[in-house]
């Protein structure tokens, strides 16, 4: 194995998700190199030609449909390869298709390359990363998912729109489980420093209970509401992962919550899911532990335990 290229990405996985992954990599500069890899080898070329005569209005690159022995050098490594999710069908419901896609895909990453960060984006992303830090042999700070990077931004750009705010002057963070168990962490919710219910009242709104009520419902039913619409999600996830690379190459030490293997976090360990984590060029850095309501912590053991269950019936 060589020194890895810090300006090479690799995308696994070119259908909807992995194309506009690919998409919203290289219109962020931050990559020289990107190789796209799909068992689909027509779809891989063809993502890869039409991305590429973007680059005249974007920054030099080279993009290639490509194999595994070209991701050798990959700095970051981005999956994306498993079935989505039909409508009616829960992320967890995919779990037997895409792991045994993963144990076909992440032996041939790691028998050329176990140095790199790999990213998961495939669903359930909670179950997949551990699956792919087993099958790997990687460290755990260098696999991680995607995790509610995107439930997180949906919460933001809720709250942004009820609050008639700027979404990133919004802090507050859906953890655990990137699915149904998922939880809205409201005790620490706030819009620039100013705790979410007083900011809310000078904004006019008074009915708490049902406001965050709605808007965690709203969020937690976001992707089967765009998959009822338009079949799958893609451009949402695709600016995350974006975020979470430039997070990555830029060292920025960004504190985003990604799913990774969770080590005593209030009471859960052995399993990966969601927390808020500094994420920086060795990956995962460290995990923030976010203070939780009690009402909030019960809801994230619950949240562990289904997954726990989830990854007793498949390992
Ligand atoms: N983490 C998130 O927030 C998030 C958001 C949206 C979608 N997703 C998930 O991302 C995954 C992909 O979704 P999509 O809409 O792009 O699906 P899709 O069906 O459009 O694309 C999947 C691609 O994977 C390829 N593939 C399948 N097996 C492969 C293998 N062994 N090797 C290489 N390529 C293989 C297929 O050929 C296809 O092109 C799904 O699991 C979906 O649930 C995750």
């Amino acid at each position: 194995m060589g020194t890895l290229n810090n300006r090479k990405v690799a995308v696994i996985g070119c259908g909807f998700v992995g194309a506009a992954s690919a998409f919203a990599i290289m219109e962020s500069g931050l990559f020289s190199e990107m190789v796209l890899i799909d068992m689909n080898t027509d779809k891989a070329e063809g993502e890869a030609l039409d991305i590429s005569h973007g680059l005249p209005f974007s920054k030099p690159m080279q993009i290639y449909a490509g194999d595994y022995k070209d991701i050798s050098d990959a700095a970051v490594i981005v999956v994306t390869a498993g079935a989505g999710q039909k409508p009616g069908e829960t992320r967890l419901d995919l779990v037997k298709k895409n792991v045994s896609i993963f144990k076909s895909i992440i032996p041939q990453i790691s028998e050329v390359n176990k140095d790199a960060i790999m990213l998961i984006v495939a669903n359930p992303v909670d179950i997949l990363t551990y699956t792919a830090w087993k099958l790997s042999g990687y460290p755990e700070n260098r696999v991680f998912g995607s995790g509610t990077t995107l439930d997180t931004a949906r919460l933001k750009y809720l709250l942004g729109q009820h609050l008639d705010v700027d979404s990133r002057s919004v802090h507050a963070f859906i953890v655990g489980e990137h699915g149904d168990s998922e939880i809205a962490v409201w005790s620490s919710a706030n819009v620039s420093g100013i705790p979410i219910n007083r900011f809310c009242e000078m904004r006019g709104h008074f009915h708490h209970e049902e406001a965050m009520q709605r808007i965690a419902e709203d969020v937690k039913n976001s992707a089967y509401e765009i998959i009822n619409k338009k079949g799958a999600t893609y451009y949402g996830i695709a600016m995350s992962v974006r975020r979470i690379l430039e997070a990555i190459i830029r060292d920025e030490k960004t504190i985003l919550p990604i799913s990774s293997i969770q080590h005593d976090n209030h009471g859960v360990s052995g399993i990966a899911f969601s927390m808020p984590a500094i994420v920086g060029k060795n990956g995962v850095e460290a995990t923030v532990p976010i203070s939780l309501s009690p009402d909030e912590e019960k809801a994230l053991k619950e949240s562990a335990s289904t997954l726990q269950k989830v990854i007793d019936d498949v390992f």
